[in-house]
């Protein structure tokens, strides 16, 4: 038996295929079941005892070298064959496969949406291009009102009335003046300012605006949906607190810090010691702006929040420079494969 092993070692090793028909009908003759080396298996039965070992490691060597053999046949007969069609197969994805991963402000964002998800706010969306009207006018910017100057735009091929959005706010009046209440909406998106690009400010960024319009919405509702958010994004031990400020969509207005995400609150170099980290705008709509998109603001109140995406990420995962967000150097992208 031990030389059959051998010669047939031998004459496996020494074949031949002109082509694929020629390699399988090798296959067949080698490894089918009722091939040579299956033959050789049932004999096996009757090998003695002592000798069942050296046997039994031969059959093996020998099959492994059939299979290697004759797939290495069949690989080649397919690649030298007049199409490969058949043979190669042309979907089969090439590898490594190396996996891409989620822009950070992809993450945070929709994290973001996750929450005030769960909170019945749904999606809304308005456009990038947009008029004066819905960016300033309808949300109580007068003409010549200094807050204007708040926002450095950029015109459209100097019309003066096209504009790139300053501010994702442009979406509640989109909104409004389409829905009456109930309104519970969330708009994530680009906005464009006149900047010049440092690692501190960049001429666009993204936002996440908040509107809230009901029966009986109060600065309380505000609070509460604030608080509970700030604490699912940052954690449970979070603290915010509400300082007055001005927009001229909200009145009153407010600007909320969260304790500081690094310290906790006892003053370190990302809080510049004061233990408060600013991350959004807020306050109630101011009933001048929603007369002014067709809704009647003797009957409902609302409540509005805006803030930066690149902020809130910076806030999360430290990152020092805002242009590294737009580089898409992979270096930096694939820092973020093990986050959400
Ligand atoms: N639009 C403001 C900005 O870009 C942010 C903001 C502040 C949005 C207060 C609001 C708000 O909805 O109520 O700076």
């Amino acid at each position: 038996m031990i030389e059959r092993i051998a010669q047939l070692m031998q004459e496996i090793s020494a074949l031949q295929a002109k082509n694929a028909q020629e390699a399988e009908a090798l296959r067949i003759k080698y490894l089918s079941k009722k091939g040579e080396i299956s033959q050789l298996m049932n004999d096996f039965r009757s090998v003695p005892p002592e000798l069942k070992k050296e046997v039994g490691m031969k059959i093996n060597q020998l099959k492994s070298l059939a299979l290697e053999k004759i797939n290495a046949l069949k690989d080649s007969a397919g690649e030298s064959s007049a199409s490969g069609i058949g043979t190669i197969d042309l979907t089969r994805t090439p590898y490594p496969i190396t996996l891409g991963s989620r822009h950070p402000l992809t993450i945070v964002k929709n994290e973001i949406v996750d929450i005030f998800s769960r909170l019945g706010f749904t999606l809304a969306e308005g456009p990038e291009v947009e008029d004066d009207w819905h960016v300033y006018s309808s949300l109580n910017f007068a003409d010549d009102h200094p807050a204007r100057d708040m926002q450095d735009t950029f015109f459209v091929e100097s019309h003066p009335d096209i504009i790139l959005r300053s501010h994702t706010s442009s979406v509640q009046s989109r909104v409004m003046e389409k829905t009456q209440p109930p309104i519970r909406i969330l708009c994530p998106g680009r906005v464009y300012r006149n900047e010049a690009v440092s690692a501190r400010a960049h001429c666009f960024f993204h936002q996440i605006e908040g509107l809230y319009v009901d029966k009986n919405v109060s600065f309380t509702d505000l609070k509460q949906v604030l608080l509970l958010f700030a604490q699912e994004l940052f954690g449970p031990e979070t603290k915010i607190r509400l300082r007055p400020s001005y927009f001229p969509f909200t009145e009153p207005s407010a600007e909320m810090d969260v304790s500081c995400t690094i310290c906790g609150g006892k003053g370190c170099s990302m809080c510049k010691g004061s233990g408060w980290l600013e991350i959004l705008g807020c306050g109630m709509v101011d009933p001048a702006v929603l007369e002014a998109n067709g809704i009647d603001s003797s009957i409902y109140t609302g409540y509005a929040f805006g803030m930066g995406i690149e902020r809130i990420t910076n806030l999360k995962y430290q990152v020092k420079d805002l242009r590294m967000f737009s580089e898409n150097d992979v270096r930096f992208l694939d820092e973020f494969t093990s986050a959400r």
